[in-house]
């Protein structure tokens, strides 16, 4: 690994989309449908470390048919918005905390790592470049998705010798088509994501593939995400299939707000762990636990679960409205979006967007 700092060679495009179309689109972004005018790639090989920093207009990729990532799947990635603050400039949130997830989910493929500042230097090389490009201030951003994957040609099972890291950019309007209206999720007991000594907790490709079927059950079955549950017993809550989950144990003051621990089968989620802070800022108790659908469902039915909800980079704070499993269903709540569900999103939309003090140092201005 080197840590040296990088150059980029900057190539910016001679012909970035003309400002009406690109306004179009910021008008009505959806997820991840439209790219920017530019990309960074900096490429990796064995003996050379990283080297040929760019960025240049975006662009087709041409690959060889052994590539082997095709093959036999290295291939990580990363989330991260840049809001639009309400001074007008432009922020990442937490790209830090990214990178070293970067970091891990790169050890764990058995991929080079990528130095932490040139991670964040590839992104706000992009931000910067493209920032006609960000939102004004809402909910609407400006995603980030940096990833990497093995370039080197061949059949051999091995760690390749060779990677792309790149960073492109999509403007990013809500994720659910709903926006914060509740969604109905179901607990899948016949698929596992990930079981204890794989790959749950890196940011790898291979897991969303691996959830696609059960994801599809769920919709066969009227909901529209998949909960995952653990692989041994198939019993306790994990995560959903792009986002952490969140549960309100009481309410009003006395609310306490859980999540389920990391028990490495799971995405260590930056936006999880920030709740966890701002609840606490907000005075709530917090914890991380270990729930079981029993348990969900008796809460649920007692009344000692009041609220539940998904969070995530893409999906922000989404409410949980109802759950149905092979043998229950029930309804979270009065299936409403809840007081304190509520109460969170407004005050991590307000850090991000900088119309309230960022007291932890997450705001990184480019
Ligand atoms: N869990 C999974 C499987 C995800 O893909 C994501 C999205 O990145 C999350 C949780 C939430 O993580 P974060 O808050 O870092 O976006
Ligand atoms: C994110 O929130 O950044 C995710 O990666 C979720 C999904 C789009 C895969």
């Amino acid at each position: 690994m080197t840590t040296a700092r990088i150059g980029f060679d900057l190539k910016p495009s001679a012909q970035p989309l003309p400002d009406a179309e690109r306004e179009a689109i910021l008008a009505n972004p959806g997820f991840g449908r439209h790219f920017t005018d530019h990309m960074v790639t900096i490429k990796w090989s064995e003996g050379k470390g990283w080297h040929d920093a760019q960025l240049e207009p975006y662009a087709p990729l041409r690959m060889d048919p052994a590539n082997m990532t095709l093959h036999y799947g290295q291939s990580i990635f990363e989330g991260l918005k840049a809001y639009r603050q309400t001074d007008g400039s432009v922020a990442l949130f937490r790209p830090d905390a990214n990178a070293q997830r970067f970091q891990r989910s790169a050890r764990r493929l058995a991929m080079p790592e990528l130095p932490v500042e040139a991670f964040i230097e590839a992104c706000e090389l992009l931000v910067r470049q493209d920032r006609s490009w960000v939102p004004g201030v809402g909910e609407e951003s400006l995603y980030l998705r940096p990833f990497m994957f093995a370039s080197e040609v061949g059949l051999g099972v091995k760690p390749a010798n060779e990677y792309l890291f790149m960073v492109i950019a999509s403007p990013a309007g809500a994720y659910f088509p709903g926006g914060i209206k509740p969604v109905s999720v179901w607990l899948s007991e016949e698929y596992t994501r990930a079981a204890p000594g794989g790959t749950g907790e890196a940011k790898c490709a291979g897991n969303y593939a691996a959830s696609l079927v059960a994801q599809a059950e769920a919709a066969q079955q009227g909901c529209d995400q998949v909960v995952w549950l653990d692989a041994v017993e198939h019993r306790y809550v994990e995560e959903m299939g792009g986002m952490n989950l969140y549960f309100v144990q009481g309410s009003g003051a006395d609310a306490r707000i859980v999540t389920p621990r990391l028990t490495g089968t799971l995405l260590p989620g930056i936006t999880r762990h920030s709740l966890l802070t701002i609840a606490e800022d907000l005075g709530y108790a917090t914890g991380e636990v270990q729930l079981s659908t029993e348990d969900w469902q008796r809460g649920n039915a007692d009344g000692s679960i009041s609220e539940v909800f998904a969070c995530g980079t893409a999906a922000v704070i989404t409410p949980v409205g109802t759950v149905k499993s092979a043998r229950a269903q029930w309804t979270v709540g009065d299936g409403e979006p809840g007081e304190l569900t509520r109460k969170l999103r407004e005050t991590l939309l307000a850090l991000q967007s900088g119309s309230i003090e960022d007291r932890h140092g997450w705001l990184h201005r480019v």
